[in-house]
């Protein structure tokens, strides 16, 4: 019940990070950008943050109660990779959050503040790397399921 439960959660927060991946990117374009959409934007990276927290915990929490207990997991490399691949997603997703954040600010001292279209630009293909790479995690997550990647001894 436990496992089932802890399943269901990590699904429904990867949907959920990938749903606020997906309208971060819909709204980082030159033509989409107005002052609402950065505090839009604003909204969606600190809901895209507290995911990111949540599936973590949520993750390691399958790794040490989950069905198949903890060994399962540490000796296999698909579930290193897709760690690692977690960990690139998050690195990715300083820049953007920096500047967002930055923006609000913007948006705050200037209700007309606009970010400059250069910028926009560069977020947008840094989100796109993001969007390739977090496509990598379900990829290793089923290998690793299966216990594909398994070290011997
Ligand atoms: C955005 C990041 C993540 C995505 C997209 C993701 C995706 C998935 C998917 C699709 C599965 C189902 C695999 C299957 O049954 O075929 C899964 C299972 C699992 N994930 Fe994640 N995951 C993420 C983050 C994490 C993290 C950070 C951890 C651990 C620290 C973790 C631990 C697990 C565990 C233990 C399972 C259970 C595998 C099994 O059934 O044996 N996940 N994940």
């Amino acid at each position: 019940m436990t496992d089932l439960a802890l399943a269901i959660v990590h699904h429904l927060l990867v949907f959920g990070l990938a749903a606020v991946l997906a309208a971060e990117l819909a709204l980082m374009r030159p033509a989409a950008i107005s002052p609402q959409t950065v505090r839009l934007l604003g909204r969606f990276d600190a809901a895209y943050g507290l995911l990111a927290l949540a599936i973590l915990a949520a993750g390691f929490i399958r790794v040490w109660y989950g069905a198949k207990g903890a060994d399962f997991y540490l000796a296999n490399h698909a579930f290193w990779a897709k760690i690692i691949a977690f960990g690139i997603v998050g690195l990715l997703s300083i820049e953007p959050t920096r500047r967002i954040a930055a923006w609000q600010k913007g948006t705050k001292a200037d209700a007309a503040f606009v970010p400059p279209l250069a910028e926009i630009g560069r977020l947008r293909r840094l989100l796109l790397i993001e969007i390739h790479v977090f496509a990598l995690i379900p990829i290793f997550a089923a290998a690793m399921a299966r216990g594909v990647g398994h070290t011997a001894g």
